[in-house]
């Protein structure tokens, strides 16, 4: 198994811990009036359901290439069409799309094949939107919290730090809209246990035997005794990073 697809020996896991996007952020990438959004490496669906409720409701096709995670999708998000598929082959007519969207995903793609394939899918004038959702890593203590994952799994962190840094391949008219990235911050409360889990879901950890999986799990939990003394739930603090990029007519 290719480490892009640990993510779903975990699929209820990953659904439940993960974060949605911030409200918010698809202001950012998605502009008022679009009708056919494609959601690409959807997962178990939680940025196509944040698409679904958007005001106007866009039809949502979720693209994922594991079925595990499909599955999950199909359950929690019967409002979305779910195909299976990559980023490089994406499964749609051309010029079908008004957006697309790829959530903690690009870093996954081969990114000039991938680019070729969006800029098909997408209507002249459509939006490629990019997002990155996670605790965030300036708080000190999500720092040292995740810090237990990625320490147990070298890669994690670094692959996310390359994805805000993206620079679409020339050649497919892709203009850039937010060069700078635009970060939204939420707050979402969640237990203890919750936030130990979350750290668990990351692929560096996924793919670790499971004792060892338990071990980071167990290490965290006990950190956060430490670093955020008390028995209450906890507030973490997330963040959203978007990128936009329009497709010129
Ligand atoms: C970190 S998850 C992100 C899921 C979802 N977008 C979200 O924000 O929660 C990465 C997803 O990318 C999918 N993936 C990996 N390689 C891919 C590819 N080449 N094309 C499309 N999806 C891919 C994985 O199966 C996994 O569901």
């Amino acid at each position: 198994m290719t480490r892009a697809m640990t993510f779903g020996t975990r699929a209820d896991a990953y659904d439940r811990l993960r974060p949605a996007p911030a409200p918010g952020a698809l202001d950012q990438v998605l502009p008022p009036g679009v009708r056919r959004v494609a959601d690409l490496a959807a997962g178990t669906g939680l940025v196509t359901r944040a698409v679904l409720a958007r005001p106007g409701a866009p039809a949502v096709v979720a693209v994922e290439p594991d079925p595990r995670m499909l599955a999950r999708l199909a359950t929690t998000t019967p409002g979305a069409l779910a195909v299976r598929g990559v980023a490089e082959a994406i499964p749609l007519a051309s010029g079908s799309m008004d957006a697309v969207l790829a959530s903690s995903a690009w870093h996954w793609f081969d990114p000039p094949v991938a680019t070729a394939e969006i800029a098909r899918v997408l209507r002249p004038g459509g939006v490629l939107g990019l997002l990155w959702s996670r605790a965030d890593p300036t708080v000190p203590w999500v720092a040292q919290v995740r810090g237990i994952g990625n320490a147990a799994a070298d890669g994690s962190a670094r692959l996310s730090r390359r994805g805000f840094d993206v620079a679409l391949p020339p050649g497919h008219g892709f203009v850039d809209e937010l060069p700078e990235a635009v970060t939204v911050r939420w707050t979402r409360r969640m237990t203890r246990d919750d936030v130990a889990g979350m750290v668990c879901t990351y692929s560096g950890v996924l793919e670790l035997p499971a004792a060892e999986q338990d071990e980071v799990r167990r290490a965290a939990r006990e950190l956060l005794d430490v670093v955020l003394p008390g028995t209450d739930d906890v507030d973490v603090p997330f963040e959203t990073v978007a990128r936009r990029w329009t497709r010129a007519g």
